[in-house]
């Protein structure tokens, strides 16, 4: 069963309150590196933590949650290694398990509610890589990364 790093800034307090026990009651191991308050934070904080929680292999995946999704998505992107997508629907989700392989799905408490949250994640998270010319392409992107240094 997958180990998911789990993070959120203050706007998806409510979002969190939902989807952790979801997960857990699963099977899912989740690791909280979120806020457990409404008062502000700065969302990359919480990008950084889920995204290097991913790269060091503390976690298989992570779940990134700001208001948009985008901030936090930005935030997950800057380590290398990261693959951080903002799914609003299932579609988008499960292909970018299947051809993007992603490994950190971010999506915007402010824009979705928990249920359809809850349809994102399940595909997300039942969705594998299917290789082959995906992992060529993909193989590009980090290619990309490394030029950076
Ligand atoms: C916080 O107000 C908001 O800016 C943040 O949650 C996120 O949406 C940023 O991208």
């Amino acid at each position: 069963m997958k180990k998911i790093a789990w993070g959120n800034d203050h706007s998806a307090i409510e979002m969190k309150k939902e989807l952790i026990p979801y997960l857990e009651a699963k099977g899912y191991e989740v690791i909280n590196l979120g806020t457990d308050t409404r008062d502000s934070v700065d969302y990359p904080v919480y990008g950084e933590k889920v995204a290097r929680a991913v790269r060091n292999h503390e976690a298989d995946v992570g779940i990134a949650v700001c208001g948009t999704g985008l901030g936090i998505s930005l935030a997950c992107n800057k380590v290398k290694g990261i693959r951080a997508c903002v799914c609003s629907e299932p579609y988008t989700a499960k292909y970018s398990r299947l051809h993007n392989n992603c490994n950190v799905l971010c999506f915007g408490a402010r824009v979705i509610g928990p249920e359809l949250a809850k349809m994102i994640v399940d595909t997300f998270l039942e969705t594998e890589f299917e290789g082959g010319r995906h992992a060529r392409r993909v193989d590009m992107i980090t290619e990309i990364e490394e030029k950076e240094g």
